[in-house]
C-alpha cells in the first residue's frame, strides 16, 4: 500500500495504514486494544488517570503540523498507528548485499526470524520505560515537568502500538503471540523481566528520569534511525515517524539535566561553603555518578563491539548505519576495517575488525558524539553561572555489561584496573543506595502552576507558546 498522509481519526484505532480496508487485521488489533488498556491501567502512571493533561496527539504525518495539543485524560489518549510517507526513489534496500534493489513491502522468508527479533526487542523497550517511570508523578518538581513525563509515557505507549501493528500484520500467529507477551513481561521482574538490561533498572526519582530520557531514550533514537534504513519498508516508515516523537523525549532529558546543573551552580554560589546539599540541591558528584550510571547502561544497548549479528543484519539490509541513505555513498561496507582497543592480558591493544562486524560500534560512535555535544552545552551553563565545576562522560569501557569490555574492570577514564580497585572506588563512580535516599528526601511534589522545586531551575519557556504558569495538568477540576 502506498503511504497516505491522511489519518483516519474516527476509527477506533487512528491510523494511516488503511485499517478500514483490512477487517481481519483491524479485528485482531481491536482485540489487543483492551489488553493494552488493562496493561496501561495496571502499569502506566499511577493515580493521575482522571486528571486532564495538556498533551499533544499525532493527527497527521505531515512534517508541518502533525501534532494537536489539548487537555485530555491519559486513558483517553488516541494511541494510533502512523507510517511516514516515502518519496519516489527512496523505496530501496539501503544497505548490504542487496543495496539499491527495491525495498520489501512484505517480510522476506529468509529474514523473518531476524526481523521478528529486531522488532520485538525494540517493542519491549517501550512499555518497559513506562513501567520504570510509573511512580514519578508523585514527586514531580512542577506541573510543567509532570506534563512532560506523561507526554513521554503516552508516546512510549504509542511506540508499542507501532511495533505491535507490524507484528500483527506481517508475522501471523507468531506475531500475535509476541504482541501478547509484550504486555506480560514487567520491568525489573525477576521471573519475567524486560529483554534489555537498562530497561530493568529502577528509575526512582527525577534525576534518573532526566538521565534516562537523555541517555537511554537517545539510544532509542539511534536504534530507530538504524531501523529507518531497513530494507523492510513498513519497519523503516514506522520508525521514521517514531523519531519525530522521540525528539521531545530527548529534549526533556537534555533540558532537565541542564536545569538541574544550572540550579546546583546557583545553590553552590548561595551557600557560604559552596555546599549544594546544604542548600537542598543536588551536588555535582551525585550528578556525575548518575551520568556515569545511565550513560554506560545505555552504551550496552548497542550490543557487542565485534558482532556477527550486526554484520548479518547489515549485510541482509535489515539495519543500516546512522543516516545510511543520505550520509554514505558506498552501502555494502565489504571493504575497509575499524580499529578498536581490545583487552589482551593486562593491557589494551588495537585490533582491526572487518567493517560490517563493527556496525554496532559505528552506531555507538554516533551516539557518543551526540552525548558529548550535550555535555558541552551543560558545561557552558556551568561557565555562565560562574561555577568552576565541569561534568564529563565516562569512557565507553567503564561499567559495561555487554560486549568485549564486560567482565573487565576500568576506571571512568577507561584505564584497565583490578577488580579490587574497582570495588574500592565504585561508590564514588556510580549511584549508591544512599544517593536514592537523599534524592527522595528532597523530591517533594510541587503542583502549584508556575512553581518549581528548589533543586531544579525553571525552563526558559513553556509548551506550545504557553506561559510557565499555565496549568499543564489540571489536578483540581
Ligand atoms: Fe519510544
Ligand atoms: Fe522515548
Amino acid at each position: 500500500m502506498q503511504p497516505s498522509t491522511t489519518v483516519d481519526l474516527n476509527a477506533k484505532i487512528p491510523n494511516n495504514v488503511g485499517l478500514a480496508d483490512d477487517p481481519k487485521l483491524r479485528r485482531a488489533l481491536e482485540k489487543w486494544l483492551p489488553s493494552y488498556l488493562e496493561w496501561w491501567n495496571d502499569m502506566g502512571p499511577t493515580d493521575f488517570a482522571d486528571k486532564p493533561v495538556f498533551l499533544r496527539t499525532a493527527i497527521s504525518v505531515d512534517s508541518s503540523g502533525w501534532a494537536h495539543y489539548d487537555h485530555i485524560k491519559m486513558p483517553d489518549y488516541r494511541w494510533g498507528i502512523f507510517l511516514n510517507p516515502r518519496k519516489e526513489g527512496e523505496s530501496v534496500v539501503r544497505c548490504g548485499d542487496d543495496a539499491g534493489k527495491p525495498a520489501w513491502q512484505e517480510v522476506p522468508g529468509e529474514h523473518r526470524n531476524a526481523l521478528r527479533r529486531i522488532i520485538v526487542t525494540q517493542a519491549d523497550t517501550e512499555p518497559a520505560s513506562v513501567e520504570q517511570q510509573r511512580l514519578l508523578g508523585h514527586i514531580a518538581p512542577s506541573l510543567y515537568d509532570l506534563r512532560n513525563l506523561f507526554q513521554v509515557n503516552v508516546e512510549e505507549g504509542r511506540h508499542l502500538w507501532a511495533m505491535v501493528y507490524l507484528l500483527h500484520k506481517y508475522f501471523g500467529r507468531d506475531g500475535r503471540d509476541e504482541a501478547d507477551e509484550l504486555l506480560e513481561r514487567r520491568s525489573g521482574d525477576p521471573d519475567k523481566p524486560r529483554i534489555l538490561g537498562a530497561f530493568n533498572q529502577p528509575c526512582d526519582h527525577w534525576l534518573s528520569f532526566f538521565a534516562f530520557t537523555m541517555f537511554t531514550d537517545r539510544d532509542g533514537k539511534y536504534q530507530l534511525a538504524a531501523l529507518a534504513e531497513s530494507g523492510f519498508e513498513p519497519l523503516a516508515r514506522s520508525t521514521e515517524f517514531m523519531l519525530t516523537e522521540e525528539a521531545h523525549h530527548l529534549f526533556v532529558g537534555h533540558t532537565g539535566m541542564q536545569r538541574i546543573i544550572q540550579r546546583s551552580a546557583q545553590l553552590e554560589k548561595i551557600d557560604p561553603n559552596g555546599d549544594v546539599r546544604n542548600q537542598g540541591g543536588i551536588d555535582f558528584d551525585l550528578i556525575q555518578r548518575t551520568i556515569n550510571y545511565w550513560f554506560t547502561y545505555s552504551l550496552d544497548l548497542f550490543g557487542g563491539e565485534i558482532s556477527n549479528n550486526a554484520a548479518d543484519f547489515f549485510g541482509a539490509g535489515l539495519k543500516g548505519r546512522y543516516r545510511e541513505f543520505r550520509q554514505y555513498d558506498e552501502h555494502r561496507a565489504l571493504r575497509g576495517s575499524y580499529s578498536l582497543p581490545v583487552v589482551d592480558g593486562s593491557k589494551l591493544v588495537d585490533r582491526d575488525v572487518p567493517l560490517r562486524n563493527a556496525m554496532n560500534e559505528i552506531l555507538r560512535d554516533e551516539y557518543i558524539k551526540d552525548c558529548e555535544k550535550a555535555l558541552r552545552k551543560w558545561n557552558q551553563t556551568l561557565e555562565q553561572e560562574g561555577s568552576d565545576r565541569r561534568i564529563t562522560l565516562p569512557s565507553r569501557r567503564f561499567h559495561r555489561h555487554q560486549g568485549i569490555y564486560a567482565g573487565h574492570f576500568f576506571d571512568p577514564q577507561g584505564n584497565l584496573i583490578t577488580e579490587e580497585q574497582y570495588e574500592q572506588n565504585k561508590h564514588r563512580w556510580l549511584l549508591v543506595p544512599e544517593d536514592n535516599d537523599y534524592l527522595l528526601s528532597i523530591m517533594k511534589p510541587v503542583y502549584e502552576p508556575g512553581k518549581f522545586a528548589n533543586w531544579i531551575a525553571a525552563p526558559r519557556r513553556g509548551i506550545e507558546g504557553n506561559k510557565l504558569e499555565f496549568e499543564y495538568v489540571k489536578l483540581h477540576d
